[in-house]
């Protein structure tokens, strides 16, 4: 399996990863719908929606809040490098991930495509205003803030430019990652379950345009029918001996 996942990728001239909450399991970021994944122990309805937000803005912040710090402590681990390898070696177009982590930013990966926000980003509930926090070197003094953020520049509440349940996927990004899809004739789809969409289209159009789906996780996902292979495991395991298969192949 691991053998032929690399020649097909070695073969490929447009790949794209398609990654989820899996990637990151590895580094210490909790998944969601695992045994110990967030929506196993919170309710999402109550902490992802924007009805949510309007109810109770504090405690969704504090749930924020709380999944930031517990980000900032983690670390790419060898699968989120191994794809900024691939990139490098000009195997690997583009990461198109539901992650909200950065962790492939900061493993090196430099066509990035975020479908569901940035957890280090915020956003003026009212104005245009955004920053990205960890950019701008305020993020200590945000996460120990007592009250709810507000915007500097029209006062309203600010919120995590992350993309909640009922809401729409950031235009622009969502536009990329189709037409890339549609171009690619193989996608590494990694770590997710595969259910929530529109993300989860992704592997489903790069297969109705003919290109293969190589499937990494630890058990079946719902992209698992249509995966031509399918390799269970860790995906820091798994990658990294990919990519040094590719490797003999192509020098
Ligand atoms: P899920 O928690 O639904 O799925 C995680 C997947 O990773 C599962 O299929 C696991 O089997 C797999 N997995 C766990 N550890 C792994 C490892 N070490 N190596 C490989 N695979 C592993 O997370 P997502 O599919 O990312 O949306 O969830 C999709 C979206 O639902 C998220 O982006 C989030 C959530 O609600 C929003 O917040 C909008
Ligand atoms: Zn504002």
């Amino acid at each position: 399996m691991l053998e032929r996942a690399a020649r097909l990728l070695a073969s490929s001239r447009s790949a794209i990863a398609f990654t989820g909450a899996g990637i990151s399991a590895e580094s210490g970021v909790p998944t969601f719908r695992d045994r110990d994944g967030l929506w196993k122990n919170y309710k999402a309805e109550e902490l992802a929606t924007s009805e949510a937000f309007r109810k109770n803005p504090k405690l969704v912040w504090d749930f924020y809040r709380w999944r930031m710090r517990l980000i900032l402590k983690a670390r790419p681990n060898p699968a989120h490098y191994a794809l900024a390898e691939l990139e490098r070696l000009g195997l690997l177009k583009a990461v198109i991930t539901q992650n909200v982590d950065d962790l492939h930013r900061e493993a090196g990966s430099r066509n990035v495509i975020e479908l569901h926000g940035n957890i280090f980003r915020v956003r003026c509930t009212s104005c245009s205003y955004r920053e990205n926090l960890k950019e701008s070197d305020t993020l200590e003094e945000f996460l120990s803030m007592e009250g709810l953020p507000k915007c500097p520049e029209c006062g309203s509440l600010l919120r995590p430019d992350v993309v909640w349940f009922g809401e729409p996927l950031p235009r622009e990004a969502l536009e990329r990652a189709f037409e890339l899809a549609e171009r690619a004739d193989l996608v590494l789809v990694i770590g997710t379950s595969g259910v929530v969409y529109p993300a989860a289209y992704i592997p489903y159009i790069v297969k109705e345009n003919g290109g293969k789906v190589v499937e990494i996780n630890v058990e079946r996902s719902g992209i698992t029918p249509i995966a031509d292979v399918f390799i269970r495991g860790k995906a820091g395991e798994v990658l990294p001996r990919i990519v040094e298969l590719v490797k003999e192949v192509v020098v």
